[in-house]
């Protein structure tokens, strides 16, 4: 199949990148390169270094002729959204509704968009479905709902099938641990050169951590089903990426220990202003509709994490 990732110079992009070329697929890659690196890039994919706000994002498109899009490229940082949310609105909501519209013109059948579950804000009921209440509480949040409405308003009158995947907290190789990456990243980045972890508040907060290779397996296992992931009268259509399952950050530095050999202190820093409590996304529309559950556990997850970051970081 041919497939376009937008994004895939970037950490979810790039691991998704080599799986599709090692399935056989025929991969293009759009990045403009802004939080992504030439050193993702894996070299037998077609690759166009461009802005999906700027001018060529349709002619590159209909260039490369996909049967699927894969929409990753996006301001991902909540920090960010918060300091410019003028540039997190124009990459994340125009941005996708500009290549939602060159799919459907280049001829694309499916385009699948990532979102997040920054969309949901705090959660009334845990784990959060698909159809619960979303009351984003930053930018970043209020984009990527607005970008699950640009996508259906370009796509559903095209005939194009489409999905947003909401991912939960993503981790795994290849996550920028220097920035604001993910807490699994700076913990492993941290851990692995013997520098102290710092947990913001007291510990107790909890996330769900989907690891990268399951969510890879969702972002395929969507591209490649029969199934019609726009389903008629269904608002989005959106889609957990996720385990269901919460784990406290606390829980996470005890079991990065031993696969990292940190035993040394922790420092505690106040909590950070804006962080939910708990968060758990439930999975099981993504299993009933293209038959995709998570895979690896998070001892394994996170042993695979360790072993990359502590020879590459
Ligand atoms: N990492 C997570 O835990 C997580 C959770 C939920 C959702 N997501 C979403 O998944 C997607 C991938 O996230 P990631 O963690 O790999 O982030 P990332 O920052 O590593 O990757 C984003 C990629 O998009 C590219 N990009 C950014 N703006 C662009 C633009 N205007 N034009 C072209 N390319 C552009 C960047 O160069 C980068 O390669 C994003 O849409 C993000 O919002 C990530």
């Amino acid at each position: 199949m041919r497939i376009l990732v937008t994004g895939g110079a970037g950490f979810i992009g790039s691991n998704l990148v080599f799986s599709l070329l090692n399935a056989g697929h025929d991969v293009g890659i759009i990045d403009d390169l802004s939080t992504g690196s030439m050193a993702n890039l894996h070299p037998a994919a077609w690759f166009r270094s461009l802005d999906i706000t700027g001018p060529g994002l349709d002619a590159a498109i209909a260039d490369f002729a996909p049967e699927v899009v894969i929409h990753l490229a996006a301001q991902s940082s909540v920090t960010a959204s918060q300091q410019d949310p003028d540039r997190d609105r124009l990459v994340n909501v125009e941005g996708t509704r500009a290549v939602a519209r060159a799919a459907a013109v280049a001829g694309a059948r499916r385009v699948l968009s990532a979102s997040s579950a920054a969309v949901y804000g705090t959660p009334v009921t845990l784990p959060l479905g698909e159809a619960d209440a979303k009351a984003p509480e930053n930018p970043y949040g209020h984009s990527k709902l607005a970008a699950e409405k640009a996508i259906a308003e370009e796509l559903r009158a095209a005939g194009v099938d489409f999905a947003s995947l909401r991912f939960a907290n993503v981790y795994g190789p290849r996550q920028d641990w220097r920035g604001e990456g993910g807490v699994v990243a700076i913990f492993c980045g941290r851990m692995t050169s013997g520098q102290t972890p710092v947990i913001y508040g007291d510990g107790s907060q909890t996330r769900d951590f989907i690891y990268v290779g399951d969510l890879v397996f969702a972002l395929m296992e969507a591209a490649e089903t029969d199934a019609t992931l726009a389903l008629p009268g269904d608002d989005g259509p959106a889609y957990n990426i996720s385990t269901g399952t919460e784990t406290s950050v606390a829980m996470l530095i005890q079991h990065l220990r031993s696969p990292a050999g940190y035993f040394g202190a922790v420092e505690n820093a106040p909590a950070r202003e804006g962080d939910v409590a708990r968060s758990a996304l439930d999975p099981t529309k993504a299993g009933e509709v293209f038959g995709w559950h998570s895979r690896v556990s998070l001892e394994a997850g996170l042993a695979r994490t360790v072993a990359w970051f502590a020879q590459n970081r």
